[in-house]
Formats: C-alpha cells, structure tokens, sequence
C-alpha cells in the first residue's frame, strides 16, 4: 500500500464499518447502505421443537411411500418456531419463523421450503421476509432465495444461509442458524 491517503481512507471506513456492525439494536441484525440500496443482515437461531409439550413443529401430509423412502419423500411438516438472537432459547424472541417444509427429493435428503419470517422486535418489528428453496438438510452450509417482504422489507430480494446448530434427536430439538442478507432500494 503506497498512497498513505488510501490506507486512512480504509482504516475510516473499517471504523464506520464496525461501528454499524454493532447497531443500535443489538447484533442480530445490521443495515448498510450502498448507493441507492440497502442491504440488512438478519442473524437469528431458530428453535425446532418437533416433540414434547412445547412442540412448533407438527407433521400434516405424507405420501403412499413417505414411511418406506429414506428420504421420506412427501413428509409435509408445518411449524411456527421462535427465533432469538442467542443459540439458548430461553433468550429474547426476535421472530417468529412460520411456514411449511415438504420433503421433496427422491435421491437425497432435501426439503422445499416455503416460510416467512416475521420480525417481533427491534426497528423491523412487524415487518417480515418471506423465503423459498431448496435445503438438503444433510449439507454443511444451505443457501435459500429470498423471495420478497413486507413493509421494512417490500420489494426485498437476497438470500439466506443456513446451517444447522445443534441437533438432539432424544428430545426431537434442533437449533438451526439462519443468516439472511435482505436488499431492498431506498
Ligand atoms: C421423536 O421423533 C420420533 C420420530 O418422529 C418419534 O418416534 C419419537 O416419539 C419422538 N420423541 C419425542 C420425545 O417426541
Ligand atoms: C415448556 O415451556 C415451559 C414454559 O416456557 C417451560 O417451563 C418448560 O420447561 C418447557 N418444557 C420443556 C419440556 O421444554
Ligand atoms: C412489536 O410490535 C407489536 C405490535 O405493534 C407490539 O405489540 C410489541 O410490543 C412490539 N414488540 C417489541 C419488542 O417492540
């Protein structure tokens, strides 16, 4: 790095850079403005809560071949699960994460998603993301497209990674990390 004018301008702009990562509404979500768009990143842990009392997640539909097929194909679930900031679920809701999922593939494990996030505290309270895709449960690291959003978020497009956390299949609970990278224009 020759110029000294550029390496200042990089140092300010990792200062400010940090200083929104922080945010006023705490780290689990983060807007940047470029130009005439806007990008937040929402980061939040969903609870997957398949058996027991407190169960979000419940089977509705399955196929002639669902209990044969190792990849259960046909298995529709439907679920309103809690998302918080933190991995423990006992910490603040920031959503609540609605939708179903649909076993959809023959060969491997992989799910069609269809679920919206609709955000229950901070400056997006009320606003939500709604997300579709495809999710082949057993793969590190899963991308999904945002397909739109409401309010906040109307017109929005992005994506979304998400990976698995935990898993305690004795209690049928898993914790599932979602980051999502939503654009809209300002
Ligand atoms: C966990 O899920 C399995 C498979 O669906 C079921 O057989 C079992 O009874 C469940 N256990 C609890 C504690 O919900
Ligand atoms: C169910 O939720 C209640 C209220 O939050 C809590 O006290 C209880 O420990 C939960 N039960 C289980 C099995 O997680
Ligand atoms: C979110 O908005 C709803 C509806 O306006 C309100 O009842 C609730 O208190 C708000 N939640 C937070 C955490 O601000």
């Amino acid at each position: 790095m020759k110029n000294p004018t550029i390496v200042l301008l990089l140092i300010i702009c990792g200062m400010l850079f940090s200083s929104a990562a922080a945010g006023p509404t705490g780290t689990w979500s983060n807007t940047v403005r470029r130009g005439r768009k806007q990008t937040t990143t929402l980061h939040f842990y969903v609870h997957d809560v398949r058996g027991g009392p407190n169960a979000t997640l419940f089977a509705v539909a399955s196929a002639p071949i669902t209990a044969n097929s190792p990849t259960r194909f046909g298995q529709i679930n439907v679920f309103d699960d809690l998302a918080t900031a933190q991995p423990d679920i006992n910490s603040p809701e920031v959503a609540r994460v609605q939708g179903t999922t649909t076993s959809a593939d023959l060969r491997v494990r992989a799910i069609a998603m269809n679920v919206n996030f609709f955000i229950t505290a901070g400056e997006f309270n009320g606003s939500a993301v709604s997300v579709i895709g495809r999710n082949a449960v057993t793969e590190d690291e899963r991308e999904l497209s945002v397909a739109g959003g409401t309010k906040a978020f109307r017109n929005a497009r992005g994506y979304a990674i998400t990976k698995s956390y935990s898993n305690d299949p004795a209690t049928n609970y898993s914790v599932i990390e979602y980051t999502i990278y939503v654009t809209t224009r300002v």
